[in-house]
């Protein structure tokens, strides 16, 4: 496979689509086994975790439902850790149980400011489904509850994930070539 050019950047094919489409189903079995019957309300966030809950949602065998929200905390490369407000929650998440979807977690930034937006609604359970993690880029105390690929701190492309708004289409995932 090819590497692939974005502002300048090249990156280098990590994940194959085969990899993630196998791993998403995995995570759909322990998640059907832990929350069957309790009838989970996920949380997509987007834009990057669209790739990864369309995957995922569709896994699961059993009653749940699906929601949509907003809120960015990087520009270009580099967290600014600033984190935005949470856009677009309509649902009463009251007593229930939700499933975040994320893409990523990074510093954890983002995902730890969430949670607690979140719990203020009380929720009976709150978990986190993510794609990629970089435990090793993590700043804050969060734990995500389920975990595609423990992945280095390096910037990561494709499936969902862009740089600047771009390679979210790529089928696979691409990390960033060069030293560390
Ligand atoms: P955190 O707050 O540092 O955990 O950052 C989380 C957010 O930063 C994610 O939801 C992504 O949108 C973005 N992000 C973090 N690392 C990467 C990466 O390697 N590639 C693309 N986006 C990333
Ligand atoms: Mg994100």
């Amino acid at each position: 496979m090819e590497q692939v050019t974005y502002n300048g950047l090249t990156f280098e094919p990590y994940i194959l689509r085969e990899q993630i489409d196998k791993r998403i189903k995995e995570i759909a079995a322990t998640i059907t086994a832990d929350c069957e019957g309790k009838r989970p309300l996920f949380i997509c966030v987007l834009n990057g975790a669209f790739s990864f809950a369309s995957d995922l949602f569709r896994s699961v065998d059993f009653d749940a439902e699906i929601s949509f929200i907003r809120l960015k905390s990087y520009s270009g490369m580099g967290s600014t850790g600033v984190v935005k407000e949470v856009v677009g929650l309509s649902e009463d998440i009251k007593g229930r149980t939700v499933i975040v979807i994320e893409d990523i977690v990074d510093t954890g930034k983002t995902i730890k400011h969430l949670l607690e937006t979140l719990s203020e609604k009380e929720p009976a359970e709150l978990k986190v489904a993510t794609l990629l993690f970089k435990p090793e880029a993590l700043e804050v105390d969060v734990k995500p509850d389920y975990v595609g690929f423990n992945i280095p701190s390096k910037f990561i492309v494709g499936f969902g994930l862009d740089i600047d708004g771009l390679a979210r289409n790529l089928n696979d995932i691409y990390i960033l070539k060069g030293n560390d």
